[in-house]
Protein backbone atom coordinates (compact mmCIF):
# COMPACT_ATOMS: atom_id res chain seq x y z
CA UNK A 1 0.00 0.00 0.00
CA UNK A 2 2.86 2.28 0.49
CA UNK A 3 3.64 2.24 -3.52
CA UNK A 4 7.07 3.21 -3.81
CA UNK A 5 7.46 5.26 -0.98
CA UNK A 6 9.75 4.41 2.33
CA UNK A 7 6.94 4.86 4.38
CA UNK A 8 3.51 5.83 4.92
CA UNK A 9 4.05 9.60 6.11
CA UNK A 10 6.50 10.07 2.90
CA UNK A 11 3.71 8.77 0.60
CA UNK A 12 1.47 11.14 2.46
CA UNK A 13 3.23 13.93 2.36
CA UNK A 14 3.67 13.67 -0.80
CA UNK A 15 -0.15 13.65 -1.11
CA UNK A 16 -0.88 17.19 -0.19
CA UNK A 17 -1.49 18.77 -3.17
CA UNK A 18 -4.08 16.44 -3.83
CA UNK A 19 -5.41 16.62 -0.36
CA UNK A 20 -6.40 20.50 -0.81
CA UNK A 21 -7.55 20.09 -4.44
CA UNK A 22 -9.87 17.30 -3.19
CA UNK A 23 -11.15 19.24 -0.29
CA UNK A 24 -12.17 21.95 -2.60
CA UNK A 25 -13.73 19.80 -4.63
CA UNK A 26 -17.19 20.44 -5.57
CA UNK A 27 -17.16 23.26 -3.00
CA UNK A 28 -16.45 26.45 -5.14
CA UNK A 29 -19.18 27.65 -7.42
CA UNK A 30 -17.97 29.67 -10.29
CA UNK A 31 -15.67 32.79 -8.15
CA UNK A 32 -17.50 32.27 -4.98
CA UNK A 33 -17.30 29.24 -2.19
CA UNK A 34 -20.32 27.20 -1.84
CA UNK A 35 -20.66 24.46 0.10
CA UNK A 36 -23.33 22.19 0.02
CA UNK A 37 -23.16 20.61 3.65
CA UNK A 38 -23.39 24.23 4.89
CA UNK A 39 -26.04 25.11 2.54
CA UNK A 40 -27.81 22.19 4.32
CA UNK A 41 -26.94 23.22 7.90
CA UNK A 42 -29.02 26.55 6.74
CA UNK A 43 -28.40 30.48 5.92
CA UNK A 44 -30.33 31.12 8.65
CA UNK A 45 -28.63 29.22 11.45
CA UNK A 46 -25.22 30.53 9.60
CA UNK A 47 -26.48 34.30 10.33
CA UNK A 48 -27.49 33.93 13.82
CA UNK A 49 -24.11 32.98 14.97
CA UNK A 50 -21.96 35.52 17.19
CA UNK A 51 -19.08 33.35 18.44
CA UNK A 52 -17.20 30.54 17.19
CA UNK A 53 -15.59 28.11 19.44
CA UNK A 54 -13.14 25.39 17.80
CA UNK A 55 -12.61 22.59 19.75
CA UNK A 56 -9.30 20.06 18.72
CA UNK A 57 -6.15 18.34 19.87
CA UNK A 58 -2.67 17.86 18.69
CA UNK A 59 -2.40 18.68 15.19
CA UNK A 60 -6.21 19.25 14.79
CA UNK A 61 -5.69 22.31 17.04
CA UNK A 62 -3.03 24.25 14.96
CA UNK A 63 -5.30 23.79 11.88
CA UNK A 64 -7.80 25.69 13.90
CA UNK A 65 -5.61 28.35 15.06
CA UNK A 66 -5.00 29.12 11.72
CA UNK A 67 -8.54 28.75 11.10
CA UNK A 68 -9.05 31.49 13.63
CA UNK A 69 -7.58 33.89 11.83
CA UNK A 70 -9.18 33.36 8.35
CA UNK A 71 -12.71 33.07 10.29
CA UNK A 72 -12.30 37.15 12.07
CA UNK A 73 -11.19 38.70 9.37
CA UNK A 74 -13.06 37.66 6.39
CA UNK A 75 -16.46 37.41 8.45
CA UNK A 76 -15.83 39.23 11.62
CA UNK A 77 -17.31 36.50 14.36
CA UNK A 78 -14.89 36.66 17.11
CA UNK A 79 -13.18 32.90 17.18
CA UNK A 80 -11.85 31.38 20.46
CA UNK A 81 -9.77 27.71 19.69
CA UNK A 82 -9.31 24.99 22.68
CA UNK A 83 -8.25 22.41 23.55
CA UNK A 84 -10.91 19.82 23.44
CA UNK A 85 -9.67 18.30 26.62
CA UNK A 86 -9.46 22.00 28.51
CA UNK A 87 -12.68 23.04 27.11
CA UNK A 88 -15.41 21.25 28.82
CA UNK A 89 -13.92 21.04 32.67
CA UNK A 90 -14.32 24.89 32.71
CA UNK A 91 -18.02 25.87 32.81
CA UNK A 92 -17.32 27.58 29.23
CA UNK A 93 -19.79 30.20 28.40
CA UNK A 94 -22.36 28.34 25.75
CA UNK A 95 -25.63 30.10 24.26
CA UNK A 96 -27.56 29.46 21.68
CA UNK A 97 -25.83 31.67 19.30
CA UNK A 98 -22.36 30.03 19.80
CA UNK A 99 -21.37 27.93 17.10
CA UNK A 100 -18.61 25.19 18.09
CA UNK A 101 -16.41 23.92 15.24
CA UNK A 102 -14.84 20.52 15.82
CA UNK A 103 -11.95 19.24 13.70
CA UNK A 104 -10.47 16.03 14.27
CA UNK A 105 -9.01 13.84 11.23
CA UNK A 106 -10.38 9.83 12.82
CA UNK A 107 -13.51 11.46 14.08
CA UNK A 108 -13.23 9.14 17.09
CA UNK A 109 -10.60 10.87 19.00
CA UNK A 110 -12.61 11.26 22.82
CA UNK A 111 -11.73 14.18 24.07
CA UNK A 112 -13.14 16.50 20.96
CA UNK A 113 -16.32 13.96 20.84
CA UNK A 114 -16.86 14.83 24.44
CA UNK A 115 -16.63 18.71 24.19
CA UNK A 116 -18.91 18.51 20.97
CA UNK A 117 -21.63 16.36 23.28
CA UNK A 118 -21.22 19.15 26.21
CA UNK A 119 -21.30 22.15 23.67
CA UNK A 120 -24.70 20.76 22.29
CA UNK A 121 -25.79 19.69 25.59
CA UNK A 122 -25.45 23.01 26.41
CA UNK A 123 -27.76 24.55 23.25
CA UNK A 124 -24.90 25.35 20.93
CA UNK A 125 -24.70 23.86 17.30
CA UNK A 126 -21.76 22.35 16.38
CA UNK A 127 -20.43 21.50 13.10
CA UNK A 128 -17.49 19.26 12.34
CA UNK A 129 -14.56 18.97 10.30
CA UNK A 130 -13.50 15.24 10.15
CA UNK A 131 -11.09 13.04 7.42
CA UNK A 132 -12.94 9.91 7.82
CA UNK A 133 -16.36 9.05 6.54
CA UNK A 134 -19.16 8.23 9.19
CA UNK A 135 -16.83 8.81 12.23
CA UNK A 136 -18.48 9.26 15.48
CA UNK A 137 -17.75 13.09 16.08
CA UNK A 138 -19.58 13.70 12.71
CA UNK A 139 -22.26 11.89 13.70
CA UNK A 140 -22.93 13.70 16.96
CA UNK A 141 -22.58 16.76 15.33
CA UNK A 142 -25.66 19.09 13.08
CA UNK A 143 -23.21 19.19 10.38
CA UNK A 144 -20.01 17.88 8.44
CA UNK A 145 -17.56 19.21 6.32
CA UNK A 146 -15.39 16.09 5.00
CA UNK A 147 -12.18 17.10 4.47
CA UNK A 148 -11.84 14.21 1.55
CA UNK A 149 -7.62 13.98 2.11
CA UNK A 150 -8.17 9.91 1.69
CA UNK A 151 -6.85 7.68 4.92
CA UNK A 152 -3.95 8.65 6.46
CA UNK A 153 -1.72 5.80 8.15
CA UNK A 154 0.94 7.73 10.02
CA UNK A 155 0.38 8.63 13.37
CA UNK A 156 1.54 11.80 12.85
CA UNK A 157 -0.79 13.95 10.94
CA UNK A 158 0.62 15.79 7.47
CA UNK A 159 -2.58 15.76 4.58
CA UNK A 160 -5.03 15.76 6.93
CA UNK A 161 -3.88 18.99 8.49
CA UNK A 162 -3.67 21.14 5.15
CA UNK A 163 -7.08 19.87 4.49
CA UNK A 164 -8.42 20.68 7.79
CA UNK A 165 -7.03 24.35 7.03
CA UNK A 166 -8.53 24.53 3.79
CA UNK A 167 -12.03 23.25 4.92
CA UNK A 168 -11.86 26.30 7.47
CA UNK A 169 -11.16 28.44 4.62
CA UNK A 170 -14.00 27.18 2.41
CA UNK A 171 -16.26 27.44 5.79
CA UNK A 172 -15.03 31.12 6.63
CA UNK A 173 -15.30 31.85 2.90
CA UNK A 174 -19.13 30.72 2.71
CA UNK A 175 -20.17 31.75 6.11
CA UNK A 176 -18.66 35.47 4.68
CA UNK A 177 -20.53 34.94 1.54
CA UNK A 178 -23.65 34.01 3.25
CA UNK A 179 -23.03 36.96 5.88
CA UNK A 180 -21.98 39.75 3.11
CA UNK A 181 -19.02 40.17 5.03
CA UNK A 182 -16.89 40.09 1.77
CA UNK A 183 -17.21 42.19 -1.65
CA UNK A 184 -17.83 39.19 -4.30
CA UNK A 185 -14.54 40.90 -5.98
CA UNK A 186 -12.33 40.14 -2.46
CA UNK A 187 -14.16 36.30 -2.54
CA UNK A 188 -13.40 35.77 -6.10
CA UNK A 189 -10.19 36.50 -5.53
CA UNK A 190 -9.50 34.56 -2.26
CA UNK A 191 -11.12 31.39 -4.74
CA UNK A 192 -8.78 31.93 -7.53
CA UNK A 193 -5.70 31.99 -4.17
CA UNK A 194 -6.95 29.30 -3.10
CA UNK A 195 -7.03 27.34 -6.23
CA UNK A 196 -3.78 27.79 -7.24
CA UNK A 197 -2.83 26.26 -3.32
CA UNK A 198 -2.22 22.31 -4.75
CA UNK A 199 0.31 23.31 -7.57
CA UNK A 200 1.96 25.88 -4.90
CA UNK A 201 2.46 22.79 -2.51
CA UNK A 202 4.00 21.07 -4.95
CA UNK A 203 6.51 23.30 -5.70
CA UNK A 204 7.51 23.33 -1.86
CA UNK A 205 7.68 19.43 -2.14
CA UNK A 206 10.83 19.74 -4.71
CA UNK A 207 12.60 21.67 -1.79
CA UNK A 208 12.80 18.45 -0.35
CA UNK A 209 16.90 17.73 -0.96
CA UNK A 210 17.55 20.97 1.10
CA UNK A 211 15.86 19.51 3.93
CA UNK A 212 17.36 16.49 4.01
CA UNK A 213 20.71 18.12 3.95
CA UNK A 214 19.37 19.83 7.01
CA UNK A 215 18.45 17.17 8.51
CA UNK A 216 21.65 14.76 8.02
CA UNK A 217 23.82 17.35 9.03
CA UNK A 218 21.07 18.11 12.13
CA UNK A 219 21.01 14.12 13.14
CA UNK A 220 22.38 14.84 17.07
CA UNK A 221 20.92 17.49 17.78
CA UNK A 222 19.26 17.83 21.02
CA UNK A 223 16.78 20.64 20.57
CA UNK A 224 15.56 22.90 18.04
CA UNK A 225 13.61 26.26 18.50
CA UNK A 226 10.59 27.26 15.97
CA UNK A 227 9.69 30.89 16.04
CA UNK A 228 6.38 32.47 13.78
CA UNK A 229 4.04 34.99 13.74
CA UNK A 230 0.51 35.56 12.53
CA UNK A 231 -0.46 32.33 10.92
CA UNK A 232 2.97 31.37 10.95
CA UNK A 233 2.94 31.07 15.34
CA UNK A 234 0.73 27.86 14.78
CA UNK A 235 2.93 26.46 12.19
CA UNK A 236 6.00 27.16 14.47
CA UNK A 237 3.99 24.91 17.36
CA UNK A 238 3.19 22.24 14.56
CA UNK A 239 6.63 21.78 13.45
CA UNK A 240 7.57 21.86 16.65
CA UNK A 241 5.35 18.94 17.67
CA UNK A 242 6.23 16.77 14.42
CA UNK A 243 9.92 16.95 15.69
CA UNK A 244 8.89 16.05 19.08
CA UNK A 245 6.59 12.82 17.96
CA UNK A 246 8.80 11.77 15.14
CA UNK A 247 12.44 12.73 16.42
CA UNK A 248 11.91 12.38 20.08
CA UNK A 249 14.17 15.51 20.07
CA UNK A 250 12.92 18.67 22.33
CA UNK A 251 11.27 21.25 20.30
CA UNK A 252 9.38 24.33 20.83
CA UNK A 253 7.44 26.70 19.41
CA UNK A 254 7.15 30.76 20.05
CA UNK A 255 5.51 33.38 19.05
CA UNK A 256 8.13 35.85 16.81
CA UNK A 257 7.34 38.83 19.36
CA UNK A 258 7.25 36.72 22.53
CA UNK A 259 11.13 36.39 21.60
CA UNK A 260 12.24 39.06 23.85
CA UNK A 261 9.97 38.24 26.55
CA UNK A 262 11.51 35.02 27.51
CA UNK A 263 12.24 32.32 24.80
CA UNK A 264 15.64 34.39 23.79
CA UNK A 265 16.84 33.60 27.12
CA UNK A 266 17.46 29.89 25.64
CA UNK A 267 19.36 30.91 22.23
CA UNK A 268 23.31 30.02 23.04
CA UNK A 269 25.99 29.54 19.61
CA UNK A 270 24.95 26.98 18.03
CA UNK A 271 21.02 26.33 18.54
CA UNK A 272 19.13 25.92 15.93
CA UNK A 273 15.82 28.03 14.98
CA UNK A 274 14.02 27.87 12.16
CA UNK A 275 11.61 30.80 11.56
CA UNK A 276 8.63 30.80 9.66
CA UNK A 277 9.13 34.98 7.98
CA UNK A 278 5.76 36.00 6.60
CA UNK A 279 5.98 38.00 3.14
CA UNK A 280 7.79 40.90 2.49
CA UNK A 281 4.54 42.14 0.21
CA UNK A 282 1.77 40.53 1.42
CA UNK A 283 2.74 41.06 5.44
CA UNK A 284 4.60 44.20 4.80
CA UNK A 285 3.96 45.68 8.54
CA UNK A 286 5.21 42.28 10.23
CA UNK A 287 8.28 40.90 7.84
CA UNK A 288 10.83 43.62 9.21
CA UNK A 289 9.82 42.61 12.77
CA UNK A 290 10.25 38.79 11.84
CA UNK A 291 14.11 40.02 10.52
CA UNK A 292 15.07 42.00 13.23
CA UNK A 293 13.81 39.00 15.38
CA UNK A 294 16.57 36.90 13.08
CA UNK A 295 19.02 39.11 13.59
CA UNK A 296 18.95 39.36 17.23
CA UNK A 297 19.33 35.88 17.83
CA UNK A 298 22.03 35.40 15.15
CA UNK A 299 23.96 37.72 17.40
CA UNK A 300 23.92 35.13 19.78
CA UNK A 301 24.83 32.46 17.70
CA UNK A 302 21.53 30.40 16.58
CA UNK A 303 21.98 29.06 13.80
CA UNK A 304 18.99 29.98 11.57
CA UNK A 305 16.78 28.40 9.10
CA UNK A 306 14.58 30.50 7.68
CA UNK A 307 11.68 29.21 5.48
CA UNK A 308 11.04 32.42 3.24
CA UNK A 309 9.08 33.54 0.34
CA UNK A 310 10.82 33.27 -3.14
CA UNK A 311 12.93 36.56 -4.00
CA UNK A 312 12.33 37.03 -0.22
CA UNK A 313 16.54 39.05 0.17
CA UNK A 314 16.32 40.79 3.30
CA UNK A 315 16.54 37.07 4.93
CA UNK A 316 20.22 36.00 3.36
CA UNK A 317 22.58 38.05 5.26
CA UNK A 318 21.40 36.38 8.24
CA UNK A 319 19.99 32.95 7.56
CA UNK A 320 22.44 29.66 7.71
CA UNK A 321 20.01 28.00 5.26
CA UNK A 322 16.79 29.00 3.25
CA UNK A 323 14.11 27.08 2.28
CA UNK A 324 12.21 28.58 -0.07
CA UNK A 325 8.26 28.52 -0.86
CA UNK A 326 6.16 30.26 -3.34
CA UNK A 327 4.27 33.23 -3.48
CA UNK A 328 1.08 33.39 -1.57
CA UNK A 329 -1.29 35.76 0.00
CA UNK A 330 -0.67 35.75 4.02
CA UNK A 331 -3.63 33.34 5.10
CA UNK A 332 -2.67 30.88 2.61
CA UNK A 333 1.23 30.83 3.79
CA UNK A 334 0.37 27.83 6.68
CA UNK A 335 0.19 25.29 3.67
CA UNK A 336 3.25 25.91 2.12
CA UNK A 337 5.48 26.53 5.31
CA UNK A 338 4.49 23.47 7.05
CA UNK A 339 5.34 21.22 4.36
CA UNK A 340 9.39 21.56 5.07
CA UNK A 341 8.67 21.25 8.78
CA UNK A 342 6.80 18.00 8.18
CA UNK A 343 9.77 16.66 6.06
CA UNK A 344 12.53 17.60 8.49
CA UNK A 345 10.87 16.11 10.96
CA UNK A 346 10.23 13.20 9.09
CA UNK A 347 13.93 12.74 7.86
CA UNK A 348 15.96 13.66 10.97
CA UNK A 349 13.45 10.33 12.62
CA UNK A 350 15.00 8.74 9.37
CA UNK A 351 18.56 9.48 10.18
CA UNK A 352 18.15 8.49 13.73
CA UNK A 353 17.22 5.29 12.33
CA UNK A 354 13.36 5.51 13.94
CA UNK A 355 9.75 4.20 12.51
CA UNK A 356 8.22 7.62 11.10
CA UNK A 357 4.96 6.09 10.94
CA UNK A 358 4.99 4.31 14.71
CA UNK A 359 6.61 6.53 16.58
CA UNK A 360 6.65 5.12 20.31
CA UNK A 361 4.16 5.68 22.97
CA UNK A 362 1.42 7.33 20.18
CA UNK A 363 -1.88 6.02 18.94
CA UNK A 364 -3.40 7.34 15.61
CA UNK A 365 -6.37 7.84 17.23
CA UNK A 366 -6.80 8.41 20.86
CA UNK A 367 -10.27 6.88 22.10
CA UNK A 368 -9.81 6.91 26.02
CA UNK A 369 -9.97 10.63 27.90
C1 LIG B 1 -3.16 12.46 18.54
C2 LIG B 1 -2.43 12.08 17.28
O1 LIG B 1 -3.21 11.46 19.46
O2 LIG B 1 -4.45 12.93 18.18
C3 LIG B 1 -2.21 13.40 16.52
O3 LIG B 1 -1.18 11.47 17.57
C4 LIG B 1 -3.55 14.03 16.23
O4 LIG B 1 -1.52 13.17 15.33
C5 LIG B 1 -4.44 14.13 17.47
O5 LIG B 1 -3.34 15.33 15.72
C6 LIG B 1 -5.88 14.44 17.10
O6 LIG B 1 -6.42 13.37 16.35
P1 LIG B 1 -7.70 13.56 15.48
O7 LIG B 1 -8.00 12.22 14.88
O8 LIG B 1 -8.79 14.01 16.41
O9 LIG B 1 -7.41 14.59 14.46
Amino acid sequence: EKGGWSSFMAKEVSEQPDAVANTLRGRIAGAAVVVPELTAFGDDALRDIRRIVIVACGTASYAGQVGKYAIEKWTRIPVDVELSHEFRYRDPVLTADTLVISISQSGETMDTLMAVKYARDAGAKAISICNTQGATIPRESDAVIYTHAGPEVAVASTKAFVAQITALYLFALHLARVRGSLSEAEQAEQVVELQGIPAKIATTLLQESTVHELANWMSDTRAVLFLGRHVGFPIALEGALKLKELAYIHAEGFAAGELKHGPIALIEPGQPVFVVVPSPRGSAHLHPKVVSNIQEIRARGARIIAIAEEGDVAVLPFADTVIRIPLASPLFEPLLAVVPLQIFAMELATAKGLDVDQPRNLAKSVTVE
